[in-house]
């Protein structure tokens, strides 16, 4: 018989988990079983406390579904998803920024130089990039994804009025790693606050405000795959993502333009927004 007591328990449940074979996820058990413990000793966490934090999980369980997790909305709030992201990040690379609950595998494959406006509402903008290394030499092979909010703050998958698939696509770069794509600009949204993480935000006084955005993903063969946003500098939200995603590497000033050969080329009206938008992946480790 083992006299569980205060002094032995935690060490006691660390080894009682030493048989995972995978060293890795033995080590993150270890580490997690760990902290917990010191968390709860630490805050001298009471049973009211420890129930009430029981229950509110079952609220994020309870509200999640196959198109939406609660438990990815309490990471991005609680800034991990964020640190997860930053500390990916490789020397030279473009850093990376949260996924969002609002991908879509499968996106519809466009040319280079394609139009996603159709009936958007919304300022016209340009966006031109270059996929490279981190020296510089571009990736012929580079795929993106692309994905973004209409202009009125929704994701296709929140909307009824927007059709499957609004303003996303996937595009092949050309062979000197250039792309350019036309869309509409981003608008500030909030994240979805009728959950336990809302709870969370409102006795946090929190705001639930995302700045403007957009979402890549930019793959390459023998290349990290980069997950990342680029953000509008006028927004009045850049400094206050409720999610932390925001970098200031990232951060993109929108210029108004209007060269008539540019516009005439690729279906702009004569005014148009441009951002550039240079992307560099790192090799796989
Ligand atoms: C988004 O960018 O769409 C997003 C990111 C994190 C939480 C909710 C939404
Ligand atoms: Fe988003």
């Amino acid at each position: 018989m083992k006299n569980i007591t205060r002094n032995n328990l935690t060490d006691t449940v660390k080894s009682s988990f030493s048989n995972i074979e995978d060293e890795r996820l033995r080590h993150l058990v270890n580490r997690l079983s760990h902290h917990l413990h010191a968390f709860a000793s630490e805050t001298q966490l009471t049973h009211e406390e420890w129930r009430e934090g029981i229950a509110f999980l079952h609220r994020a369980a309870d509200i999640s579904s196959p198109s939406r997790s609660e438990f990815t909305l309490l990471s991005d709030v609680l800034g991990l998803s964020s640190l997860v992201d930053l500390m990916a990040a490789r020397p030279g690379a473009t850093e990376g920024s949260v996924l969002g609950p609002f991908h879509t595998r499968g996106s519809p494959w466009m040319d280079n130089g394609s139009n996603l406006i159709r009936n958007n509402p919304g300022d016209p903008v340009l966006i031109r990039g270059r996929v490279t290394d981190i020296h510089g030499q571009a990736l012929p092979e580079a795929t993106i994804d692309f994905w973004q909010n209409a202009d009125n703050g929704m994701y296709w998958q929140m909307d009824d009025t927007q059709p499957q698939d609004n303003l996303r696509c996937q595009m092949k770069v050309l062979p000197d790693g250039h792309f350019e794509l036309v869309t509409i600009r981003p608008r500030p949204y909030l994240v979805p606050t009728d959950g336990p993480v809302g709870e969370l935000l409102r006795v946090s006084h929190r705001d639930a405000w995302r700045p403007a955005h957009y979402h890549v993903i930019v793959e390459a063969p023998g290349y990290r795959s980069l997950i990342t946003e680029v953000f509008d500098s006028s927004d009045p939200w850049v400094d206050k993502d409720a999610v932390f995603g925001v970098r200031a590497s990232l951060v993109c000033d929108f210029k108004s333009e209007s060269d008539s050969h540019t516009a005439a080329r690729l279906g702009l009206p004569a005014q148009y927004f441009a951002i550039d938008l240079p992307i560099r992946l790192a090799r796989e480790d």
